[in-house]
């Protein structure tokens, strides 16, 4: 059961703690700062330095590669993994509250780009023409030249990476991608045959999610030279946070909301079954559960087979169900920081931890 005592609960975006020994313009500030804003306190000037390291970096040549480039950079999302692994790194920084020198920035700008890239290519994969609240890439520019964008940023990061000489922080680093692929290729093979069970879902979003975050966790303690244990208490924090990641994506993909800037229903639009309706598939005998795989092959054509899967999700339980495996996946990460002694990245990394069960963006 995930440990409402020990993980708090995420504060709702706008109004925050009020302490009455606060001056009312620090209030003020406080009260705009949104959940996201506050977890990055600690490490907003390793943030900013590197948004300026990916701003001088990821630079292209010709006219309509530099334009497509520089949306991709503006567009970007929530960056949580650059956000890990700066917080990874002050928390496992043997002096604390020193500079964490240039490693860090290398590693979040290395672990966010393949991220980008990733949703330019799953953008594609999945057909999707919206992302952030926005055109997708592949809207704007059809998928040809979105493929080769992606490609583009995957190159150019592998370049930045390996001029810098930091071969220990690349490797790990890029060990993450053939996994995502994996998880990518498992997902679309289970997707055709609708086939899906339990083990084979935690195994795509190991792969596909879980993976990146883990590495972004670690990277960061590998930049400032943890130890090797460190090292690898950190990817299992990561991965653990990157499971409940992905469950609240697939949770919320069953909300109709603008807040996502994707567009809804689209994992049973394309026929996968993911941890909402496993759920209730589980609970179902052979000729129920025939029948819900009839209903989510003919998902992206019939309207009133996707409206049926809805409504059974729904009143069945199978988000409730899966949000109590999402929180059990945060009561295990938040677990593993207990290892460190309390500091203002630890208590950040354990918010972090709320606001992904939490987040509805
Ligand atoms: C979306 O990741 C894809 C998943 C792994 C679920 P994020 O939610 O981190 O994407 P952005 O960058 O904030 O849009
Ligand atoms: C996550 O899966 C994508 C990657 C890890 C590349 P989704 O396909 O569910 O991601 P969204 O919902 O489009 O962001
Ligand atoms: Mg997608
Ligand atoms: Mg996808
Ligand atoms: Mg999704």
């Amino acid at each position: 059961m995930f440990a409402s005592a020990a993980v708090p609960k995420a504060a709702p975006a706008g109004p925050v703690l009020r302490r009455p020994d606060r001056d009312r313009s620090r209030e003020i500030m406080e009260e705009k700062m949104t959940t996201l804003d506050r977890i990055r306190k600690p490490v907003e000037a390793e943030l900013k330095a590197f948004e300026e390291f990916v701003g001088r970096q990821f630079t292209a040549e010709g006219e309509l590669l530099s334009e497509m480039l520089r949306q991709a950079l503006l567009a970007r999302g929530k960056g949580i993994r650059p956000l890990l692994v700066m917080l990874a790194a002050a928390m496992n920084e043997s002096v604390p509250g020193a500079s964490l020198g240039r490693r860090p920035c290398l590693a979040a700008m290395m672990v966010e780009m393949i991220h980008v890239a990733s949703l330019i290519h799953d953008d594609v994969i999945d057909g999707s023409d919206m992302r952030r609240g926005k055109p997708s890439a592949n809207a704007l520019w059809q998928s040809h030249k979105a493929v080769i964008l992606g490609d583009y940023i995957l190159a150019r990061n592998m370049n930045i990476g390996l001029q810098s000489g930091q071969y220990d922080l690349v490797t790990h680093i890029c060990g993450s991608m053939s996994a995502l692929c994996e998880g990518e290729i498992l997902q679309s093979d289970h997707a055709a045959r609708f086939d899906t069970t339990r083990k084979d879902y935690l195994d795509i979003i190991r792969k596909k999610t879980a993976s990146l975050i883990g590495i972004s966790a670690s990277a960061g303690a590998l930049a400032v030279g943890a130890s090797r244990d460190r090292v690898a208490l950190m990817r299992r924090f990561g991965e653990a946070v990157g499971m409940a990641f992905q469950i609240q994506d697939d949770i919320l993909d069953y909300t109709a909301s603008d807040s996502t800037g994707k567009p809804a229903f689209a994992d049973l639009r394309e026929g996968k079954i993911t941890l909402p309706l496993l759920c209730v598939l589980e609970r179902m005998d052979e000729g129920r559960r025939a029948e819900i795989v009839d209903r989510l092959r003919r998902c992206g054509e019939d309207a009133g087979a996707m409206e049926y899967l809805q409504r059974i999700v729904a009143n069945e339980g199978g988000i409730s169900a899966a949000t109590g495996v999402m929180r059990s996946y945060l009561s295990q990460a938040v677990e593993l920081l207990s290892e460190y002694d309390a500091s203002d990245c630890r208590a950040a990394l354990v918010e972090l931890c709320a606001y992904v069960g939490e987040r509805d963006r």
